[in-house]
């Protein structure tokens, strides 16, 4: 659908995705995955860039009957020959990309300060799988998928930040380095894209907030009792809503960010936070 079709017909059909080429880093994981469900069912055909066949075959049972709109390409975010040949697949499977999601990202315990480890002991492997993962994860198919776009002049590309991208969150130096160089990386490609090469291609990022999900678990609630942590309960005293976010909090500004509805949209980062970025403590 054109910007101008969709002004001048019912705006609700921004949201029909049918024809559209969504490439998706990261569906296997607990965001990505009901991001991909979304598309899927709003008409999408999703190729799902994936690392291992049993979580791409998993996340395809959990589309239920939107699979028929899904397709798995074999790719890692961080070796850029396996990102070419998944792009080569998909331009032979269906001749153009309209969309690049990038949700491949994460923390691991290792990168984060505990009393037992302290920011002067972090090790440089784990500080830089952290960053290599969430900043040049989404560089790397930015590059391969960007560059599809160039040729045809239009796309749209979505990249997740995160909440501490604005302020660093404690405990977390690398992952909050990393997710502000995302959110830093997305306003750049934005204005290389629109001014290079069309501002047809526009580049967003979404912040989600605090989502209940295995990457952040073992610091928001205790492993054997699953009663928050003290970290867990001061994240919900500071988010003026009073609860975590639930995946699909993040469906609405997804779908915005890639329709047609925000057609003069490019370089913003969106907080989905349930107010956390809005709220001073007092
Ligand atoms: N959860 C939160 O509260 C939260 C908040 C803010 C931002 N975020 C961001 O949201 C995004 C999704 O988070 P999530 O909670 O859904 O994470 P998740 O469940 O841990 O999923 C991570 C995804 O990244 C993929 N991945 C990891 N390394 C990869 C690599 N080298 N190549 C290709 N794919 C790779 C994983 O694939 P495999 O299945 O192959 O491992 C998986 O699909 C991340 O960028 C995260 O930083 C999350």
């Amino acid at each position: 659908m054109s910007d101008k079709e969709m002004s001048l017909g019912n705006p609700a059909r921004m949201f029909d995705f049918t024809g559209q080429i969504v490439v998706i880093t990261g569906a296997t994981g607990v965001l990505g995955g009901e991001i991909a469900c979304a598309l899927a069912g709003c008409g999408a055909r999703m190729a799902i860039l994936y690392r291992n066949v049993e979580r791409g075959q998993a996340l395809l049972q959990l589309m239920g009957n939107h699979a028929g709109h899904a397709d798995l390409f074999s790719a890692d975010v961080l070796k850029i020959e396996s990102l070419r040949e998944a792009a080569a697949a998909i331009l032979a499977r269906f001749g153009k990309v309209d969309c690049l999601i990038n949700a491949a990202g994460g923390n691991k315990p290792q990168a984060t300060t505990t009393p037992e480890l302290k920011f002067f002991d972090l090790p440089a492997d784990a500080l830089r799988w952290v960053f290599d993962l969430n900043l040049l994860g989404t560089i790397l198919p930015c590059q391969v998928f960007g560059k599809i776009m160039a040729e045809s002049g239009h796309g749209v590309i979505l990249n997740v930040s995160s909440m501490n991208s604005y302020r660093p969150l404690t405990r977390i130096p690398a992952y909050s380095a990393a997710k502000a160089g995302v959110s830093n990386f997305t306003q750049w490609l934005a204005v290389h894209m629109a001014q290079e090469y069309s501002p047809r291609i526009r580049v967003n990022a979404i912040a989600p907030g605090f989502f209940l999900t295995d990457q952040n678990r073992f610091l928001l609630q205790d492993r054997e009792t699953h009663e928050l942590t003290p970290r867990g309960k001061q994240i919900l005293a500071h988010t003026p809503m009073g609860r975590f976010g639930a995946p699909e909090d993040l469906l609405g500004a997804v779908l915005w960010l890639l329709s047609p509805g925000s057609a003069f949209v490019t370089g913003t980062v969106v907080p989905i936070d349930g107010g956390f970025s809005a709220f001073s403590g007092v």
